[in-house]
């Protein structure tokens, strides 16, 4: 495991990003991965951040709201295997991890583990929440990407990155 800069291979984990990353929750016992391709990593309040973009409809979601915190995982292996399972099924009713037969590693910062796989691995801490509003939407993305009827708007879980550091 290498210590590296929170922007540490930027241009290669947002290109990762772009088509699937891991963000893992826990809370108690459980331990749930989806699938995130939207996302921003940058600078806020002087802060390290990443910006996950999550629907209130997800089960990862509920986690968030109960803990504040969760990882990111930018794969350096190819995982799509993986990602057909956490990227489609909700963890509500079932157990991804041992479906996908994902393992972790404790975390340095927070309860949240890290997937033990090769990537980079970002260890996040809520600092800041915000629902998207309909009425302030670009009305080109909303028509694409939402139903104003079903109200499952993503919310902007602003996260300092407390540790980032990369699993060969
Ligand atoms: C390529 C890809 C990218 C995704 N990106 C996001 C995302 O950024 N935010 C989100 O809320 N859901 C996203 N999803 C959907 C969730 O991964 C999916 O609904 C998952 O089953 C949710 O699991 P959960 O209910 O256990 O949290 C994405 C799915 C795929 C396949």
């Amino acid at each position: 495991m290498q210590e590296v800069p929170f922007h540490f291979n930027a241009s290669k984990n947002l290109e990762i990003l772009s088509k699937t990353a891991f963000l893992t929750t826990h809370y108690g016992d459980k331990t749930n991965v989806m699938v995130t391709a939207w996302g921003a990593l940058g600078v806020m309040w002087k802060l390290p951040v990443f910006v996950a973009m999550v629907r209130q409809s997800r089960y990862s979601y509920s986690l968030i709201e109960k803990t504040r915190e969760f990882t990111v995982t930018f794969p350096y292996t190819d995982m799509s295997k993986t990602a057909e399972i956490c990227g489609r099924l909700s963890g509500k009713n079932i157990d991804k991890m041992s479906l996908a037969g994902l393992t972790t590693r404790p975390a340095h910062k927070i309860l949240t583990p890290v997937l033990d796989v090769s990537g980079m691995h970002l260890e996040c801490s809520v600092i800041y929440a915000r629902p998207m509003s309909a009425d302030k939407l670009d009305s080109a993305i909303q028509e694409l990407w939402y139903d104003r009827q079903r109200n499952d708007y993503h919310v902007f879980f602003v996260s300092q990155i407390l540790d980032s550091y990369i699993i060969p």
